[in-house]
């Protein structure tokens, strides 16, 4: 059955049609062509399909499209700012983070949410709060020192 939804993503309004089964991950890839949001395991397991509801990381392969409706959705295309990177985006490059960057966009989604709720967060405050996000390629100690080094960074920016 065919439903008219309406999503906002990444501060745009979006109006669709969808079927009522597709996922917000099938919407935001295959309708909206925002292919940056990742497929992995597509069972809640892997976390690469990993956005923001709210402020708060959700995996898009376990939510439906129609119940982001009302929601602030973010993917790794609203990250950047009238074309500059997001301090974690801009962390995870210049700390060698990424390998293959299949699980990068989840990984920052997820960063971000951990660094707005925690703006000074410990080595293992990281490590929890990064816990479903999986990576094959990099060991994830790149990973922690980016995060680390963005939570300095937006620190600084803010002057605290
Ligand atoms: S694709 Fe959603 S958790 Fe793996
Ligand atoms: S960089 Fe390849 S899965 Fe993380």
């Amino acid at each position: 059955m065919k439903q008219t939804i309406d999503l906002d993503i990444n501060g745009e309004n979006r109006q669709l049609q969808i079927d009522c089964h597709r996922t917000l991950l099938q919407v935001l890839r295959d309708q909206l062509r925002l292919t940056g949001t990742k497929e992995g395991c597509d069972t809640g397991n892997c976390g690469a399909c990993t956005v923001l509801a709210d402020g708060k990381p959700i995996l898009s392969c376990l939510t439906l499209a129609v119940e982001a409706q009302g929601k602030k959705i973010v993917t790794i295309e609203g990250m950047a700012n009238h074309g500059q990177l997001h301090p974690i985006q801009q962390a995870f490059i210049d700390h060698g983070a990424i390998q293959c960057g299949y699980c990068t966009p989840g990984m920052i989604l997820s960063a971000r949410a951990l660094l707005d709720r925690n703006p000074r967060p410990s080595l293992q405050d990281v490590k929890d709060g990064m816990y479903g996000n999986l990576c094959r390629c990099t060991g994830y100690t790149r990973i922690v020192q980016a995060i680390q080094a963005a939570a300095a960074k937006l620190a600084q920016d803010r002057g605290t």
